[in-house]
């Protein structure tokens, strides 16, 4: 099997970092700070994060953030929970979340909550199961979940669930590994997993693995490495992780690199970006790869991180 090229990838973040003109960096101009948390955070369990300069990075996001407490993807864009998450995140990985006004920024979470408990993303007003993961993950990390209503939080998340055991954007929506993610996170963050059908929702997600080692999102779509990430903090989370071919899913991830150049992209032979970069290097750390630091699969961010942010302080979240 092929090794993971683990100094070449991170060489690859830090170039991408670097080269503000290329294609890539323009078409995420909109949601750089989501970019800076996936190459941070990957950094991070690559152990290579002391090679980022700390304080422009935290200059910059802290220059993100709007009046009303959020922050944008961007200087001088709109502020969305989404780029909030990435904010808090970000901070988190340099322990600098006393940098934020707590206060503030977890008002401008709380807020986004609707009557029935769902939450919006911004002041729009879209409503989907990613956006009660991150207010909820967002809260936990401030450590402000009392700003909520939780149970009607955890009331919205259960009425999405389908009949297959799986999640979907709002209720009725078809099951998405993605929305599973959200939802099982945000359960998992409230202690409400036993709301969980977890053989059933286990066997619909551990049903993602394909032929080639590699996970779909939904039945009958091609694997992607983003997978990795979605399904397997899924099943870890419900403890079903076990029920995949973990050396398959293993090889498939590592199929996906460019090992000259760095980086990795969603199947073989496809072009590499810092968002399955990110998703290939966690998928790996959740499958206990060797040399790799190991992700919390509910509030991705390195275990390390959340244990610093959790047991600094031991009063109830
Ligand atoms: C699939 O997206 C993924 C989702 C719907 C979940 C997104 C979750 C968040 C943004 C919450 C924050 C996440 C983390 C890790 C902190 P897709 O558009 O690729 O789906 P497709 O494959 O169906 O197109
Ligand atoms: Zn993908």
């Amino acid at each position: 099997m092929e090794d993971l090229a683990a100094e070449k990838h991170a060489a690859y973040i830090l170039e991408v970092e670097k080269k503000k003109d290329s294609i890539e960096s323009v078409l995420m101009e909109h949601l750089r700070i989501n970019g800076a948390y996936w190459g941070l955070t990957t950094l991070d369990i690559l152990g290579k994060l002391e090679a980022i300069d700390q304080e422009t990075i935290i200059l910059w996001v802290m220059s993100c953030q709007h009046k009303s407490g959020g922050f944008g993807g961007n200087v001088g864009h709109d502020p969305h929970i989404l780029y909030t998450l990435s904010a808090i995140q970000i901070l988190a990985l340099f322990d600098k979340i006393e940098t934020l006004d707590i206060d503030k920024v977890s008002n401008y979470v709380a807020n986004l909550q609707q009557e029935d408990g769902s939450f919006s993303g911004d002041i729009w007003g879209e409503i989907d199961t990613r956006f009660s993961y991150v207010a909820i993950c967002s809260l936990a990390l401030l450590r402000q979940l009392d700003k909520i209503n939780a149970e009607k939080a955890v009331k919205y998340i259960i009425s999405c669930k389908n009949h297959d055991g799986g999640f979907g954007c709002t209720p009725g929506a078809e099951s998405h590994s993605g929305q599973i993610f959200c939802c099982v996170g945000a359960l998992a963050i409230t202690g409400s997993l036993h709301y969980v059908d977890k053989d059933l929702l286990g066997w619909w997600l551990c049903e993602r693995q394909v032929k080639n080692g590699g996970l779909n999102g939904r039945p009958e779509k091609l694997p992607d490495v983003c997978y990795s990430w979605w399904v397997l903090s899924s099943l870890i989370m419900i403890d079903r992780v076990h029920w995949i071919d973990k050396e398959k899913l293993v090889k498939f991830i590592l199929d996906c690199q460019d090992k000259e150049n760095g980086g990795i992209s969603d199947r073989p032979d496809d072009a590499v970006d810092v968002f399955h970069t990110y998703f290939g290097v966690t998928g790996l750390s959740l499958l206990e790869y060797p040399g790799l630091k190991a992700i919390d699969p509910a509030y991705a961010l390195p275990v390390d991180v959340v244990n610093r942010i959790f047991l600094s302080n031991l009063d109830p979240l």
